[in-house]
């Protein structure tokens, strides 16, 4: 099955397929063996830092990950120019996202047609995005939030032809995301729902930021004190409730990994191989992976 026929699915059987961000090898090799475990389709995203980090490496690692496990959909997270999409799209990913939401409504919708005419041609799907998902800094204390506008959203979708659209209902980028509290606007998604019925809606800066790894993350030497993420229960909510059929996860393997390290290499002062602090990382993004398609995406033995 593609990414699309994937998504339709999901709507009918109420599940997501996770997106999950890599920037390494380590990552991506605890992302196909959970998947592969879990029989379970994922799409592994990569950031145009990322891509710029791994250089040609990405599509080799991408391209040996999907010879281990055939269901998964390379895909650009947060393309902001028609170039980057265009050069994630002749690079033969699965998927790109454009991410014109900074810009004003009639430019985020040329930007995203010009993409999608060319994806399309090429058989590659397009997400768009509309409403913006801030990341809340260190020590700001509230985000700001500009929620999907749901009549906006059709005629997005109507005047792009966008594949997916990734909608703006109170979640947001990195490791602190509430700082009152932790709700998001269901009330916006049911209506998005009533004007795109089965429509595949993406949900970006979905990461619950686990408090465990935080407090090991703490307790090694690091300082991420008033962290928290998107509680586990709304995420359910989303997909099983909802048409979110796409869940965007970074922060939190990031944390898995560096919690991982900075643990491995303060109990273990004489370890100067990679292979030992990296392989503990690897370890735990793997179990956080496996966790998240039983227990948020429900996409376990869905291939
Ligand atoms: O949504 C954003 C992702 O977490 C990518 O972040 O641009 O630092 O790679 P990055
Ligand atoms: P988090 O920062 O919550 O992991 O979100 C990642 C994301 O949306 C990538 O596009
Ligand atoms: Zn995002």
């Amino acid at each position: 099955m593609n990414l699309l026929e994937y998504y339709n699915k999901a709507i009918d059987e109420h599940f997501a397929l996770g997106s999950i961000n890599f920037s390494n090898m380590e990552s991506l090799q605890a992302i196909a063996s959970a998947c592969k475990e879990a029989s379970s389709p994922m799409i592994i995203a990569v950031s145009e830092g990322a891509l710029a980090y791994m250089g040609n490496y990405c599509t080799a690692l991408a391209k040996t990950a999907k010879q281990e496990h055939p269901q998964l959909f390379l895909h650009l997270d947060h393309g902001k120019s028609f170039e980057v999409c265009k050069r994630a799209i002749d690079l033969g990913f699965d998927s790109v996202m454009i991410d014109g939401s900074m810009l004003a409504f009639q430019d985020n919708i040329l930007l995203t047609k010009k993409v999608c005419d060319y994806a399309h041609k090429k058989g590659v799907f397009v997400e768009g995005e509309l409403g913006q998902i801030k990341g809340i800094e260190d020590d700001i204390s509230s985000a700001f939030h500009s929620y999907t506008e749901p009549s906006l959203a059709k005629q997005f979708v109507e005047e792009t032809k966008v594949d997916s659209l990734a909608v703006a209902i109170g979640t947001s980028h990195g490791v602190y995301k509430y700082s009152g509290e932790q709700t998001l606007r269901f009330d916006i998604l049911s209506e998005l729902e009533r004007l795109l019925p089965s429509f595949p809606l993406v949900l970006h800066g979905a990461s619950t930021v686990d408090r465990e790894q935080i407090e090991i993350f703490n307790n090694y030497g690091g300082d991420l004190q008033k962290a928290n993420g998107i509680p586990k229960e709304l995420l359910v909510n989303a997909v099983k409730k909802h048409n979110i059929v796409k869940i965007n996860t970074d922060t939190d393997i990031r944390i898995a990994m560096t919690s991982q390290v900075r643990k491995t290499l303060s109990e273990n002062r004489r370890e100067f191989d990679p292979r030992k602090y990296l392989g503990a990382g690897r370890e735990e993004i793997k179990k956080f992976v496996l966790d998240k398609i039983y227990n948020i995406f429900f996409s376990n033995d869905k291939i």
